[in-house]
C-alpha cells in the first residue's frame, strides 16, 4: 500500500481493547501501522499490543488530562508522528427515559462526546497534514435510539455525528480529515447485556436488510479505509455500516 513517505503510518485506537476497536487495531497492524491501544481496561489493552506487537496505553478518554498523557506518551514512542486517529471509545445506557438520572445522562455525554472531541484536538495539535481521524457514532445517533441504547446514548451519538463534521470544516485548513462511522448493532461485549433480553436479538436483526448483526471487523473495514489514503477525497462524511437497517 501506498503512505505518506518513508515511515510506517503510525496510529492511536481508543477503545483499542474491545470490540470494533480491538479489530480496527488488528486491520491496522495488517495493513503494517504502528499501533497505539488505548484504553482505561490496561489488562485488555496490554493483550491486544501483545498480539499485534502494538504500544498499549491506559486511558479515559472523559478526562482530559488522562487523554492528554496518553496522546504525548504515544507521540513519544511513534518518534513524534501521528497519521491516524479512531476514537471507538465508548458506553452504552440502556436506562428508560423518565428514569434517566442527570448524573448517568452526563456520564455517557462525558464518554462519548468530551472523550471524542479531546482526542480528535489532541490529535489534531500533533498531526501532519494528511492526517486521518474517524470517530464512531452509531445508527442510534440518526435514529434517536430504538434498537438498544436509549436516550442518553443517542443524544451522545447524535453529538459524536455534529461534532465530527464540524471538526471537519475547523481541521480542512490544516490538511486534516474527519470522518465518522456509524455502526448498526454489532456483535461485543456491548451488546451482550441488551441481547440477553428475550426477543431483543431478533427484533432488531429483523430491521437490517440482511437480517442479521455485524461483526466487529465489518465495521472495523470501513474504519480502516477512512483513515487509509485511499479514502483521499474522502471528508466530513458519515459512512453507515448496518447491515441496511437506515434504508426506509
Ligand atoms: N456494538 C454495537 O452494536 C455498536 C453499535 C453502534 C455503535 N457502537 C459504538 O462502537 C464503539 C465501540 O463499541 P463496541 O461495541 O466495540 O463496545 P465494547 O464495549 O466492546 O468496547 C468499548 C471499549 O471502550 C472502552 N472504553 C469505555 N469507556 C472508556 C473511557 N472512558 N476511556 C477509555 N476507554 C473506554 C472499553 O474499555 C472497551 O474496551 C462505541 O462507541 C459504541 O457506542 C457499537
Amino acid at each position: 500500500m501506498e503512505w505518506f513517505g518513508e515511515h510506517p503510518p503510525t496510529a492511536i485506537v481508543t477503545g483499542g481493547a474491545s470490540g470494533i476497536g480491538r479489530a480496527v487495531c488488528e486491520l491496522l497492524a495488517r495493513d503494517g501501522y504502528r499501533v497505539a491501544v488505548a484504553d482505561r481496561d490496561k489488562a485488555g489493552a496490554d493483550e491486544v499490543a501483545h498480539q499485534i506487537d502494538g504500544h498499549a496505553f491506559e486511558v479515559d478518554v472523559a478526562d482530559e488530562a488522562s487523554v492528554v498523557a496518553m496522546f504525548e506518551a504515544a507521540l513519544a514512542v511513534f518518534g513524534g508522528t501521528l497519521d491516524a486517529l479512531a476514537t471507538p471509545a465508548g458506553i452504552a445506557d440502556t436506562t428508560p427515559f423518565m428514569d434517566l438520572t442527570v448524573e448517568t445522562f452526563r456520564r455517557v455525554n462525558e464518554i462519548n462526546v468530551v472523550g471524542t472531541f479531546l482526542c480528535i484536538r489532541e490529535a489534531a495539535k500533533r498531526m501532519r497534514s494528511g492526517g486521518r481521524i474517524c470517530t464512531v457514532a452509531s445508527v442510534a445517533g440518526k435514529r434517536g435510539g430504538g434498537l438498544s441504547g436509549t436516550a442518553a446514548y443517542a443524544a451522545s451519538k447524535g453529538g459524536v455525528l455534529a461534532l465530527s463534521r464540524s471538526a471537519a470544516r475547523a481541521l480542512a485548513p490544516q490538511g486534516i480529515a474527519v470522518n465518522c462511522v456509524a455502526p448498526g448493532p454489532t456483535l461485543t461485549p456491548m451488546l451482550d447485556e441488551p441481547f440477553k433480553n428475550p426477543g431483543q436479538r431478533e427484533r432488531v436483526e429483523a430491521m437490517t436488510l440482511l437480517g442479521r448483526s455485524g461483526e466487529p471487523r465489518e465495521i472495523a473495514e470501513a474504519i480502516v479505509w477512512l483513515l487509509s489514503p485511499r479514502s483521499s477525497f474522502v471528508d466530513g462524511e458519515t459512512m453507515t455500516v448496518d447491515g441496511g437497517l437506515m434504508l426506509d
